[in-house]
């Protein structure tokens, strides 16, 4: 059984993580950490770190960037591997995520499902064969609950197609108080919120009377939360450092 402190707990990802660990043999909930103590589903939930009784093997942590500074503190103290899902962190909490990395081993994806990992692929691939010739736009649309935008898969998608362009990219996330024709090197990043939509991403490569569209929809959370239990059996045993699931996928279909 791989033990597991939920960060988050009692938050939406909180419940799904729950449910998706009922279906699995190999992991347990040995308790959470919420801004909202108490109990659920039967599993303690505490309002720090200070209070948790059993050690897990991995800190899993689905909240807020100001939930950073006590992860750090605990994971390190402890030598526990954590998975960072948590979006939305500023430069400055992205570096201590990269420190944190230099003392324990850290699982940090934005977006914890398969099919946004492959649709980053098959961004990167469409960059490489459009080049100049087509426009990029990000469009991506969320529940109306979530407190962060561009969401940060938006920007993991951005920052794929930036890598394989060695950083041409600037990043345009308002149009309306810019009054200028757009330029080439822009990737333009667009919100929505709205309802309960789980989370949905396009790709929009527009060309000269042509446009090619790749996209991806999240149906259910439980893709998240399956993910981070494949992330947080990846990390358990490996060495510190900074991983993702590039990083998983590659181990696991060796590619
Ligand atoms: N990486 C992924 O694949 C992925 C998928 C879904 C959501 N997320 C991210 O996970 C986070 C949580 O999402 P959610 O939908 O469950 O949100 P939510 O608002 O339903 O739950 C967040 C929980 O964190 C708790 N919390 C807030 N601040 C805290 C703090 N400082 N310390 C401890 N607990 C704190 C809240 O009380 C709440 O219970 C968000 O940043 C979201 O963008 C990531």
């Amino acid at each position: 059984m791989i033990k597991l402190t939920v960060v988050g707990l009692m938050g939406n990802m909180g419940k799904a993580l729950i449910e998706e660990t009922k279906k699995s043999e190999k992991f347990e909930i040995v308790n959470g950490i919420d801004k909202i103590s108490g109990v659920r589903d039967e599993i303690n939930v505490y309002d720090s770190f200070d209070k948790i009784e059993v050690k897990p093997d991995v800190v899993v942590d689905f909240s807020n960037p100001n939930s950073l500074d006590s992860i750090y503190d605990y994971c390190i103290s402890g030598n526990i591997p954590a998975v960072i899902c948590t979006t939305g962190f500023n430069e400055q909490q992205g570096a201590r995520i990269k420190d944190l990395s230099k003392h324990i081993p850290v699982f940090k994806s934005a977006n914890m499902s398969l099919g946004i990992n492959i649709l980053a692929s098959l961004a990167k691939s469409a960059y490489k064969m459009t080049g100049d010739d087509f426009d990029i736009e990000i469009l991506e649309k969320h529940h109306k609950y979530k407190i962060d935008a561009p969401s940060g898969t938006a920007l993991l998608l951005a920052d794929e197609i930036n890598e394989a362009s060695s950083g041409l990219f600037k990043y345009i996330y308002d149009r309306k108080s810019r009054r200028t024709a757009r330029e080439n090197n822009e990737i333009g990043i667009t919100s929505i919120r709205a309802g309960n939509i789980v989370g949905e991403h396009e790709i929009i490569f527009g060309g000269e009377n042509e446009v090619i569209s790749i996209s991806h929809s999240a149906l259910s959370k439980s893709v998240f939360a399956s993910g981070a239990l494949k992330a947080s059996e990846f990390i358990r045993n490996k060495p510190k450092g900074l991983y993702n699931m590039n990083d998983l996928l590659k181990e696991k279909l060796q590619f």
